[in-house]
């Protein structure tokens, strides 16, 4: 059955709440989104499906996340080609709501607040991102809570997330369960093209010489990946120098934390030996593109 395209929330849910009725499910799937649809989104509709009775996918382009009006016109809108890769994926309602619809009353008055977790790495440089984030995400969390089971239970709930935006990660699990939402969070590993740059909707504003520049970023992250596997002090120094030494490339910020708090680990693990579960973050400018991009670290 093709994916069925609504744009209101009423619609939303009817149209959810029918499919899990038709299908006699137990779970349904969300896989928030702002549209520009790659092959990670491929990947988190691609888990959604394999994993859940009914799967939808919400594209919407939400303003509170933007700092400036410029980056929010920027943003790409592609919602023919970002359907038909849902269609592909199996996803069975996506959901494109105006901002009108989200936000009936204009910007609105109470958000969520990210916290001092939001304001640091991505944070420092993007205020009010996560606490505009982390406000859409909630209404939309709402908005795709299913109703009962075609036994009379509740379904379960399940929301899809990439690793490769680890920050917004770590914060929407902290909301979840700070604030005891039913929804379990699906963490989906970062696509890469071949190369090793992680995929990201910015990466088609790179110039060629760029995006050969930006490769330096997963390489760094390889390094310290491949130092942590082999038991070795990471020597996050040198995989800084790496960073540097590609004139292109204007570094943010590049540390080693703790995967759950966002808490720098660096320090510990700097001289010593490498042990246990950490997360290499990284960020930087490549010309006028910030990327940003992150590699789990487990020995
Ligand atoms: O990661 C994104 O695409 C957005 O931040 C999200 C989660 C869809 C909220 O707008």
């Amino acid at each position: 059955m093709p994916i069925k395209l609504v744009t209101t929330v009423a619609e939303f849910r009817d149209e959810s709440a029918r499919l899990l009725r038709e299908k006699k499910g137990s779970s349904q799937g969300l896989v928030p989104t702002m549209g520009a649809l790659h092959s990670g989104h491929a990947a988190l509709a691609r888990t959604a499906v394999a994993q859940n009775d009914v799967v939808a996918a919400s594209i919407f382009v939400n303003p509170l996340q933007f700092g400036e009006a410029a980056d929010l016109d920027r943003y790409p809108r592609t919602l023919d080609a970002d359907l038909a890769l849902l269609d592909s994926e199996g996803v069975h309602v996506a959901f494109a709501p105006s901002v009108d619809e989200v936000y009936p009353g204009g910007q609105p008055l109470v958000r969520v607040t990210s916290g001092p977790l939001g304001n640091r790495w991505e944070g420092a440089s993007r205020p009010g991102h996560f606490d505009g984030a982390l406000t859409v995400v909630a209404k939309l969390l709402h908005y795709g809570l299913p109703g009962s089971a075609h036994d009379g239970g509740r379904a379960a709930y399940r929301a899809y997330f990439g690793q490769k935006d680890a920050q917004q990660l770590a914060l929407v699990r902290r909301m979840v369960t700070d604030l005891s939402f039913p929804v379990d969070i699906v963490a989906v590993p970062t696509v890469r093209d071949e190369d090793g740059l992680a995929l990201s909707s910015r990466n088609r504003f790179l110039s060629a010489d760029q995006r050969d520049a930006a490769l330096v970023l997963s390489r760094a992250l390889r390094l310290l990946e491949s130092r942590a596997n082999a038991n070795e002090p990471l020597d996050l120094d040198s995989a800084v120098a790496l960073v540097a030494s590609q004139p292109l490339v204007a570094l943010d910020y590049f540390d080693v934390v703790d995967p759950l708090t966002l808490e720098p680990l660096a320090e510990n693990c700097r001289e010593t030996p490498f042990r246990g579960e950490a997360l290499a973050l990284i960020a930087a400018k490549v010309g006028p593109v910030r990327l940003i991009d992150n590699v789990p670290l487990s020995s």
